[in-house]
């Protein structure tokens, strides 16, 4: 870790709390008849999150007929796992301030590209089951979130790599790393324990760019790593866009991840669902897509 990471990582304190309903569900144990009681309590206490949670299970992202109009029936309908999941990815996306209309920083297109890589790993995980379907959603919303943190402590140079990056010479990744100095991978992990994430949903936010990780031998790990270079594959930039190049074939190794997305265009779609009833329709979104 470099001299500037440790140097923004004992500024941690002036980070953003997680909110405190997300922290108490985090925390609940797995699905019995009464925690989904008690989840469903607890998530009461939360208006704005108890409105977002119903207008997602009614949504196109679960498609159901039938309507949930209470946390309660949200919880018997979509199931604990599902609604806990749901409320933690919500009150995390609404943790950070909105992008400025000046700013090249974009807000939308960061939870678009955060999102969908949840969608898709979640996808993976039910498909391959070498992680809990859940933490792989819940780690896929996580997995840039170091990047709002330098954009918070250090705006100016985050600001000058975005614009670097538009450029299409380098990735974001790599711009910010020469100019900021910071890893978005380590700040990611400095956030998550000071928000007491488990130890493997950290791990998978910190080793997220990591080439070595495989969808077959590293676990959730691998395949948040996986899933994030898919939705790159496709041109979906976090907090950027960028002109749609020629496509070039995808790669061997990631077909794994397409079959069991069944395509980009399906998680694309899913993740619109969700960004539009957990935080508002976003102003803007990928021009590949459309
Ligand atoms: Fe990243
Ligand atoms: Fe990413």
């Amino acid at each position: 870790m470099g001299r500037e990471t440790t140097a923004l990582l004992d500024r941690i304190e002036e980070l953003p709390p997680l909110p405190a309903v997300a922290a108490r569900v985090m925390g609940m144990a797995d699905d019995n008849r009464t925690s989904a009681l008690e989840l469903a309590q607890v998530l009461s206490t939360d208006q704005a999150l108890t409105a977002k949670l119903i207008k997602i299970s009614n949504s196109a992202y679960y498609g159901f007929a039938r309507r949930v109009s209470t946390v309660r029936e949200a919880v018997l309908v979509l199931g604990f796992k599902q609604v806990r999941q749901v409320a933690v990815g919500a009150s995390i996306m609404n943790t950070f301030r909105p992008s400025r209309p000046d700013e090249a920083f974009d807000l939308d297109l960061f939870w678009g590209h955060s999102v969908a890589v949840a969608v898709a790993a979640e996808a993976v995980a039910k498909r391959t089951r070498r992680a809990k379907p859940e933490d792989a959603f819940t780690a896929g919303i996580l997995h840039d979130i170091g990047r709002l943190v330098i954009r918070q402590v250090k705006p100016e140079k985050f600001e000058a790599a975005v614009a670097l990056a538009q450029t299409g010479q380098c990735s974001l990744h790599a711009a910010e790393l020469s100019i900021t100095g910071v890893a978005h991978d380590d700040v990611g992990r400095a956030l998550g324990e000071k928000w007491k994430f488990p130890a493997h949903l950290i791990d998978a936010v910190a080793g997220h760019h990591d080439p070595r990780l495989t969808l077959e031998d590293d676990g959730l790990s691998g395949i948040i790593a996986q899933c994030n270079r898919w939705v790159l594959h496709y041109g979906l930039y976090c907090g950027y866009d960028l002109e749609p190049a020629e496509p070039t074939p995808l790669p061997r190794d990631l077909e794994v991840i397409e079959q069991a997305c069944r395509g980009i265009d399906v998680v694309l779609d899913r993740a619109f669902s969700f960004i539009e009833s957990a935080s508002g329709t976003p102003n803007r979104w990928y021009a590949a897509a459309g």
